[in-house]
């Protein structure tokens, strides 16, 4: 197992809030022109976490449908690590709620890592290290990306909101990407651009400044990735080596914005001529998920490979990650031959489906509950979701779930 160099993602597992918001109703609501969110954000469809889903919720969740889809048994995990910026106490990471629901055994590093939207891809790069390492000694990392994202109502971030969870079992079978670690492209900066203060429910955003750290992140990203594999001497239209890019979303503008600015850096100042080739089939889920933070790359690669119309198997793909603060990586993986296929079992389509399509009073009425529930003991409240794991309440100052 020591210096083992083919890891990567195994499987993927995603988990949505059962509650949906379509954001031609929420533009109506606000007196926005519906055309401001559907095209000129790039997203249709928000999910919402009801009272009874929460962070560990969608991640147990994530992670269950992850491990089932790979055949996994819990007993293989040996790291458990959950990336979150919707953490759900100071102390206890989201990672033991979800080792107790999944029953993850104890021989098992669980943790918790934060870095706005990149603390998933942060966990995620640990535990490829883990991986090629030998520490693992034969056994996988499950890495969730679990999130909330939430900045109130009425405010300019309130339609770039979301709920869900993306599971990666990370291995040295990487069934559905092989990822190159040694070349991945990194950039930080301290920049207040986005944060919530402990005393926060709701996020706080600089939202144009954060479009602008963002594409100053990529460029740093980029051109450090670019340098490492040798090609700045030479870097002409250098992202078509690449047969799909998947970026952070936050919303689909965005990953437009992205690719525009990866394709001036390489010199092709016509970068929307690429962009449906290379990056509208990731943007499809995103599109009707909203912004899951820490999930929301992952989501745009699970998009990409049930979108693609091309086989993707053995091709290579550029991913960048960008938490807001700020820290990012551009990183490139390979496509596994079963990637497109496991995906599609994954039913998402009918996942997205399932949930119930609020009205815009119901919606707020969910908002405004979610204010008192970290506190409250749950008691006669409706059970939403349809989930296996709910969160039932708090007694005893303790979180309760339930199976
Ligand atoms: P805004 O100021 O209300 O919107 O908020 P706008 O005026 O910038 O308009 C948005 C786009 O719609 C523009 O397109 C308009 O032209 C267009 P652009 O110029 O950008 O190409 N538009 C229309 N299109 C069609 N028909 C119309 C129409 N009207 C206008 N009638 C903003 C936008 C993104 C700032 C806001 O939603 C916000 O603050 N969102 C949250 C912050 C965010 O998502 N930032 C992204 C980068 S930072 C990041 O990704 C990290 C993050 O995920 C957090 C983390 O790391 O944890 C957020």
């Amino acid at each position: 197992m020591l210096g083992t160099t083919e890891v990567g993602i195994e499987s993927i597992g995603v988990a949505v809030g059962s509650g949906s918001v379509k954001l031609e109703a929420l533009a109506a609501a606000r007196n926005v022109p519906p055309s401001k969110y559907v095209d000129g954000l790039g997203t249709h469809t928000m999910s919402v976490a009801m009272p009874s889903e929460d962070t560990v919720t969608l991640a147990a969740q994530a992670a269950t449908r992850a491990l089932g889809n790979a055949g996994v048994d819990v007993g293989t995990v040996g790291l458990l690590a959950v990336g979150t910026e919707t953490a759900v106490d100071h102390s206890k990471p989201v990672a033991s709620f979800v080792q107790g629901l999944l029953g993850v055994p104890s021989r098992c590093r669980v943790f918790e890592t934060k870095h706005a939207c990149y603390g998933g891809t942060a966990a995620m790069l640990l535990a490829l290290d883990w991986v090629r390492s030998g520490s693992a000694r034969g056994k996988k990392a499950l890495v969730v990306c679990s999130d909330i994202a939430r900045y109130g109502i009425g405010t300019p971030g309130e339609p770039t909101q979301g709920a869900g969870a993306v599971a990666l079992l990370i291995s040295d079978r990487p069934s559905i990407l092989r990822i190159d670690p040694a070349t991945a492209g990194v950039f930080a900066k301290d920049v207040s651009d986005f944060w919530r203060p402990l005393y926060s429910k709701d996020a706080f955003v600089d939202g144009h400044y954060s479009v602008q750290c963002y594409l100053d992140a990529l460029g740093g990203a980029y051109l450090h990735h670019r340098e490492l594999v040798g090609a700045n001497d030479a870097p002409a239209r250098f992202s078509d080596r690449y047969a799909a890019l998947a970026y952070h979303v936050p919303y689909g503008k965005m990953a437009r914005k992205a690719h525009r600015h990866v394709r001036s850096l390489d010199g092709d100042d016509a970068g929307d001529d690429s962009f449906d080739r290379l990056v509208g089939p990731s943007l499809a889920l995103p599109a009707a998920v909203g912004n899951v933070y820490t999930g929301s790359l992952y989501l745009a690669l699970t998009s990409l490979l049930l979108e693609s119309k091309v086989d993707l198997a053995g091709k290579p793909v550029g991913l960048f990650s960008y938490g807001s603060g700020s820290c990012a990586e551009f990183f490139t993986g390979t496509v596994g031959s079963e990637a497109q296929d496991r995906v599609r079992r994954l039913a998402i389509p009918e996942l997205l489906a399932s949930r119930e399509d609020l009205s815009i009073a119901a919606y707020e009425d969910v908002m405004r509950a979610r204010e008192t529930l970290d506190e409250s003991s749950g008691e006669g409240r409706v059970l939403h979701s349809h989930h296996p794991f709910r969160f039932t309440g708090v007694r005893d100052h303790k979180r309760v779930y339930e199976l």
